[in-house]
């Protein structure tokens, strides 16, 4: 991408919506789901324990009440521990003598206090008891009754419904987030696709965006720069119609100057005043040059609607050099070059003629013009790593590499350069050549001085 740089952002706030959203999302679902976890734990805690005494004072209230008395039933360590099966103690009524117990290994003594209480065993895991004394009975001999229960295997109870109650969350979670990344990626999406109306504007002729697929939060950002596109586009015709109007404006006047130089030539005394007449007439020849590569550029500035005339044909490439080679013959044979042209292969483009002349015309204009008097011009058309190519080789001075980038700039002459041109040549080869899908690229030549300007033709199109 080729957009302003920009910082990673900060880690709370990162640049991409879809991150930012994710981000607080799935801390404020972590947050709830602990939440949730911690209230429904204490919640259910209370509720378990709540219930599993209930059972010990009812378990021990039946003990205590039966006549004759009931005796527990034998149990084992893991019954306690695993699933936390009551002891019933029968202690004698004065509660020094433990007459029965369900689980022998277990030694808590009678409590002194009736009701709840928590009793710690000893140092090994497992050894905390929540224990119900029975108050003493009516009758003298009736015995004392306490019941125990692992604490343990209550905590592990009341964990495990807390857990389960937490559940649901935290199977909402990934849900909502596949959710949440669904829209947000449908959002970008739509965006993309609007960055993409942006990428593949004519900037000649920027058309206004469709709001139709835009997000309305997105929608008032379209539109305004919508509307920055509609003053861009007036200001670019402006722009263009000035310099039409005024090339055009020049073109006749200079037609008549010329002409009057030319009907002067003969009045003209020998000597010095002949050098200078020669002088003006060179001047007034770049000038007419200028003005016609002006309109030139503004006419290629125009609008694509406003290529009415330049309709897209089958143009064989070959036919085509060998066309623009013969008309500037007048300028080689002037300047004594020698100029051939060699053609290896058959290619066909599908574009305008008279845009693709307007490209070679100009790098084999530039080949004549700045090869040395008496130099050799070479114009190849051929095939390179299976690509069709034109080269367009000249013996002049090159192009030094600082300003290779830079000549394809409007006005841009490298310093020194042969007098004559206006700096638009290759401006104007350029914008053809990309519009119909053809690459210039210029390299000074490796086997001598010179330079080498190619072009790529774009694939040929399918039968
Ligand atoms: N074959 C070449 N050899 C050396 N320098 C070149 C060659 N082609 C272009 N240049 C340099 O690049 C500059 C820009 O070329 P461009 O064709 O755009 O303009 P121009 O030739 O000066 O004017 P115009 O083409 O409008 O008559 C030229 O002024 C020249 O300095
Ligand atoms: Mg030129």
């Amino acid at each position: 991408m080729n957009g302003v740089s920009r910082g990673p952002g900060r880690w709370w706030r990162p640049r991409s919506l879809r991150t930012q959203l994710l981000f607080w999302l799935i801390t404020l679902h972590l947050g709830a789901a602990v939440l949730t976890a911690w209230f429904s734990f204490v919640a259910y805690g209370n509720l378990v324990h709540n219930a599993l005494d209930d059972q010990m004072r009812l378990v021990a209230e039946s003990y205590a009440g039966s006549d004759p008395q009931k005796l527990p039933r034998p149990m084992d360590g893991e019954a306690a521990f695993s699933r936390g099966a009551f002891i019933v103690q029968i202690w004698s009524p004065d509660g020094a003598t433990l007459r029965a117990t369900s689980w022998p290994v277990l030694t808590v003594p009678l409590q002194a206090r009736p009701g709840f209480s928590d009793v710690n065993t000893g140092a090994h895991s497992g050894s905390a008891w929540r224990v119900f004394t029975a108050e003493p009975g009516s009758r003298a001999d009736q015995p004392r009754v306490q019941v125990l229960q692992n604490e343990d295997y209550r905590r592990r109870r009341a964990l495990r419904r807390a857990l389960l109650e937490g559940l649901p969350i935290t199977l909402l979670l990934p849900l909502a987030l596949l959710i949440l990344w669904i829209i947000v990626s449908a959002a970008s999406r739509s965006l993309r696709a609007v960055a993409r109306d942006v990428a593949s504007q004519d900037e000649r002729s920027p058309t206004e965006l469709s709001l139709a697929r835009v997000p309305d939060e997105i929608a008032p950002l379209v539109g305004a720069f919508n509307n920055l596109l509609s003053r861009v586009r007036s200001a670019f015709a402006t722009q263009r119609r000035f310099v039409q109007d005024a090339a055009h404006e020049l073109r006749t006047p200079m037609a008549a100057i010329g002409l009057q130089i030319e009907n002067l030539r003969a009045h003209v005394p020998a000597g010095e005043a002949t050098e200078r007449f020669n002088q003006l007439e060179a001047g007034v020849t770049r000038a007419q040059h200028l003005i016609e590569q002006l309109l030139h550029l503004s006419r290629q500035d125009a609008p694509r609607a406003g290529h009415a005339g330049h309709a897209s044909e089958r143009v064989d490439i070959e036919v085509l050099l060998r066309d623009s080679v013969s008309q500037l013959m007048v300028l080689a044979d002037a300047r004594r070059v020698d100029i051939g042209f060699e053609g290896g292969i058959a290619a066909v483009v599908f574009a305008p003629a008279a845009e693709l002349r307007s490209v070679f015309d100009n790098l084999i204009d530039n080949a004549l013009r700045y090869a040395p008097e008496g130099g050799v011009v070479d114009v190849r058309l051929h095939e390179v790593d299976g690509h069709a190519v034109v080269d367009v080789l000249d013996n002049g001075p090159g192009i030094p590499k600082e300003a290779i980038d830079r000549v394809f700039d409007r006005f841009f002459r490298v310093p020194g350069a042969a007098a004559g041109g206006s700096g638009l040549g290759l401006a104007i080869a350029r914008t053809a050549a990309e519009r119909h899908g053809l690459r210039i690229e210029l390299r000074n030549r490796t086997d001598g001085p010179g330079l080498m300007a190619r072009v790529h033709l774009p694939a040929p199109p399918a039968a």
